[in-house]
Parts: C-alpha cells; sequence; structure tokens
C-alpha cells in the first residue's frame, strides 16, 4: 500500500522546457490524437516500442503498486494496468494538463488506475513496488534530470524497483547514429546528453540504496536500468 500526497493544485505554470520545445507534441490538442496511436510510437522508436515495453512489463506482477511519472503515448500504461491486473493500483502523473485529461480518458474504463497532475521532479510521498519511467529523461533539461531520478527512486519501497527506460548512445558503427544526433539536436535538445551520462549518476545520495543493472538494445540506441532498492 502506498500513502500518496500530490501537490496538483500548485502547478499554477508549466515548465518552460516543456512549452518552448515540446508544445508541438504533448501541448496541442489537434495533434495528440495522431501522436497518441501505439503504431506511432513503435515507427518513433523504430519498431522497439513493444520489446521496450516487454522489458518493463518483465518487472512487473499481479498486485504490484505502481508509479508511473508521465504520461505515454500509445498503450503502454494499458498494458501496465493489465499485467498488475485489478488487484493492484497503477498512479499515473504528468504535469500537462492536456496529458493528463487525455490519459484519464483513455483510461477510464480501468478502475485501479488513478491519473492525476503532478510534477516529477517535485518529491511526492510513496511507497510502490515499481516505478516506470519510460522515456521521460531524454525530455528535460540535466538539471531536472538530476530531481527526478532521486525523486522516482525515494517512492521505491525496500525490495522495490524503479525502471527507467531512454535513449543511449548508439555504438559507433550504428548506421541510425548521425541521423538520431541530427533529430535530436533539432527537436529534442535535453536527449544527448543521456549519450555521455549514466542515469545512475543523476541519482544523487540516493542512489547508494540501490542495486543497479543496465541493459541495452538496438545496437545501444536504448537502455533500460533497473535500480533495485535494498
Ligand atoms: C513520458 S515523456 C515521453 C514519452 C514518449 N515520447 C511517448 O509518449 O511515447 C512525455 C510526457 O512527459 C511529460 N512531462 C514532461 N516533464 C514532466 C515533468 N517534470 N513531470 C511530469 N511530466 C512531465 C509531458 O507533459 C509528456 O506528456
Amino acid at each position: 500500500m502506498s500513502d500518496i500526497t500530490t501537490q496538483e493544485t500548485t502547478l499554477d505554470t508549466l515548465p518552460a522546457y516543456l512549452s518552448d520545445v515540446y508544445t508541438w507534441a504533448y501541448l496541442t490538442p489537434r495533434l495528440t490524437g495522431f501522436l497518441d496511436r501505439q503504431v506511432v510510437v513503435q515507427t518513433i522508436l523504430w519498431g522497439n516500442a513493444q520489446r521496450l515495453i516487454d522489458g518493463v512489463l518483465s518487472h512487473l506482477k499481479p498486485g504490484d503498486a505502481v508509479f508511473q511519472p508521465a504520461a505515454v503515448y500509445g498503450d503502454f500504461s494499458r498494458q501496465v494496468a493489465a499485467t498488475i491486473g485489478p488487484q493492484g493500483r497503477l498512479e499515473v502523473r504528468d504535469i500537462a494538463p492536456l496529458q493528463v485529461s487525455l490519459t484519464r480518458r483513455k483510461l477510464a474504463d480501468l478502475a485501479h488506475v488513478h491519473v492525476a497532475r503532478a510534477d516529477a521532479a517535485a518529491p511526492e510521498r510513496g511507497a510502490f513496488d515499481a516505478v516506470t519511467c519510460f522515456f521521460l529523461l531524454h525530455e528535460v533539461p540535466d538539471e531536472v534530470k538530476r530531481q527526478v531520478v532521486p525523486a522516482m527512486l525515494n517512492l521505491v519501497q525496500p525490495g522495490g524497483q524503479a525502471i527507467f527506460v531512454d535513449y543511449h548512445r548508439p555504438h559507433g558503427w550504428h548506421p541510425l547514429k548521425p541521423l538520431m544526433r541530427r533529430i535530436f539536436q533539432w527537436l529534442e535538445p535535453f536527449a544527448l546528453s543521456l549519450w555521455s551520462q549514466e542515469i545512475q549518476a543523476l541519482a544523487g545520495s540516493v542512489g547508494a540504496s540501490f542495486r543497479w543493472s543496465k541493459r541495452t538494445r538496438f545496437g545501444g540506441m536504448y537502455q533500460t536500468v533497473i535500480a533495485e532498492r535494498r
């Protein structure tokens, strides 16, 4: 069980990085209908979305309490909810009101899912079996990454896990490496730093209470990092 308090009512404004860089992706109602499809997510991730999602699901079990700090397009949350089942509980957060309402509508038939507005960088209280941070870190500036990672770790109860899935530095020979660099420079300016720093290094002192492991996929382009609380 988790005791959870949100700061929903105190979030007056959106962070500048979101409105400056990602208005088209997350704050524009007429585009979300197109983007919020599994086939689009699968395409953006070069056909790897389901493999990466399956990697997350393999760490979850029926009855788990799961915290998801940001909305994900497509059916990631529905798959998490199905894996933990009605005995489990999924808490989804997002900082953008539009994403909160979209996600609420998308998951309205699932009584064990609760969606609310919150900032992943601001400490929330709770104790979860798992925290699933799916492609959030590459979208926030480094100083926010350094707030989000410890905030997520603090939500993990002993024996539980934080699961971070995100971009990673592709191998030198990867044919898509130059293109991805261009895409990041153009559209995702906070992503490239994940090519040169470990997610574990963003954890600060909280990280010492966790056992860390990392698996990369698709020629190093993606990483799944598991932090298990001792
Ligand atoms: C999880 S990330 C990227 C997911 C991936 N591109 C996808 O949807 O398939 C996208 C979400 O993060 C949210 N977000 C960005 N900064 C946040 C923060 N500090 N706290 C909570 N949500 C945040 C955005 O509003 C957006 O809905």
